[in-house]
């Protein structure tokens, strides 16, 4: 298969594209790819110089680079991860950035989709789109929930789900969207709560705990994300939308006790810090349908610990990922505040 992978450079699109070359060798991958702050290339590095995959630099929102990038690739599938993805820097920072790469984005995808007749696309998108869970119901988020986005970044995310929609009810566009849970696993911005915290132990600084700390995440391990995007690149339907969860619900002070046991380290380092305007309590995804076609994840709630501790030791044994990291403390969630 030939497939054109946007935004490639992050956390999961680096994840996907190694699990693919890895897996399947007759397969090529170009990665479309801003390089924004989140954008690295030492997530690139094991298969930059694999003759199986490219690199073009571009912008989803720029038709002109994305409609060439079709061209020239001729894609048999066209995958998206691209988008600002930082629930803070949605709240504290310009929406700007987040509705040109999260809505406008998607459809600059449907349109070149439509133009060049590409068989497939998958917009992966997020479970925050449903909004929150109460901590006290037995509800899960299934397909059919209604949107009902409470952060910023939930919301541009929602409104790229509801262009790519119309674009199959208007146009038969072949475009199938996919909800999936809070993701873990290597190659992760240390802005986001599971790296941050292992960085931030690992150098024994305090630890933000966001208000009373129990807040509820679905877990699931960004290879298992990925291993459902493969299989919905064989056995999806067009117009079809899927959730993607591991069906792994934890609090984040569980989550923050697992690390740093796993780490060593004291719970004197968590620090509870003023909470996140609007947080959502708890989000819970129902993946009967992925498994129905035959998803099975590597990483379910009983395996949680063993893949976090494979993360913890990937972020130990990597120390040249780590250091070049921890010099751009500037892009480190500058948001929390202590309090
Ligand atoms: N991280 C999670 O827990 C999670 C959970 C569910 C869904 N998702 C979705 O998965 C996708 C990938 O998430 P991630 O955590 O890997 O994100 P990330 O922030 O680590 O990476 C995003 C990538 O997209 C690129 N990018 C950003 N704007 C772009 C643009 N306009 N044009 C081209 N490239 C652009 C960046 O350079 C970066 O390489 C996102 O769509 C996100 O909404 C993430």
């Amino acid at each position: 298969m030939k497939l054109l992978v946007c935004g490639g450079a992050g956390f999961i699109g680096s994840n996907f594209i190694r699990y693919i070359l890895n897996k399947h060798h007759d397969w090529d991958v170009v990665n479309f790819d801003k390089l924004t702050y989140a954008g690295n290339s030492l997530n690139l590095k094991d298969f930059g110089s694999d003759a199986r995959y490219k690199l073009v630099r571009g912008d989803i929102a720029d038709q002109d680079a994305v409609d060439r990038a079709v061209e020239q690739s001729k894609p048999e599938a066209l995958i998206s991860f691209a988008a600002e993805t930082h629930v803070d820097r949605s709240i504290h920072g310009s929406l700007k950035d987040f509705i040109s790469a999260n809505v406008m984005g998607p459809q600059v995808l449907c349109e070149a989709t439509k133009k060049y007749k590409v068989p497939l696309f998958i917009q992966v998108s997020t479970d925050e789109v449903f909004g929150a869970l109460r901590l006290d119901e037995k509800r899960l988020f299934h397909e059919e929930t209604p949107f009902a986005p409470n952060m910023p970044y939930a919301a541009c995310k929602a409104g790229g789900d509801l262009v790519c929609r119309s674009y199959f009810q208007t146009f038969k566009t072949p475009v199938i969207v996919t909800h999936c849970s809070n993701n873990y696993g290597p190659y992760q911005f240390p802005e986001k709560f599971i790296p941050q915290t292992i960085f931030k132990a690992m150098a024994d600084e305090a630890i933000p705990i966001y208000g009373d700390g129990l807040y509820v995440r679905d877990w699931i391990h960004a290879i298992d994300h990925a291993s459902a995007i493969e299989l919905l690149l064989q056995k999806g339907v067009p117009g079809e939308v899927y959730n993607i969860g591991a069906d792994n619900e934890r609090s984040n002070l569980e989550v923050v006790r697992m690390l740093l046991t796993m780490l060593g380290k004291s719970e004197s380092l968590m620090s509870h810090v003023q909470d996140r305007p609007g947080h959502d309590r708890r989000y819970a995804i129902d993946s009967a349908k992925i498994m129905r076609m035959g998803w099975i994840p590597e990483y379910p709630r009983e395996k949680f610990e063993a893949g976090l501790r494979k993360t913890v030791e990937w972020y130990q044994e990597n120390t040249e990922w780590v250091e070049a990291l921890r010099t751009r403390k500037q892009d480190m969630n500058p948001h929390i505040k202590t309090g």
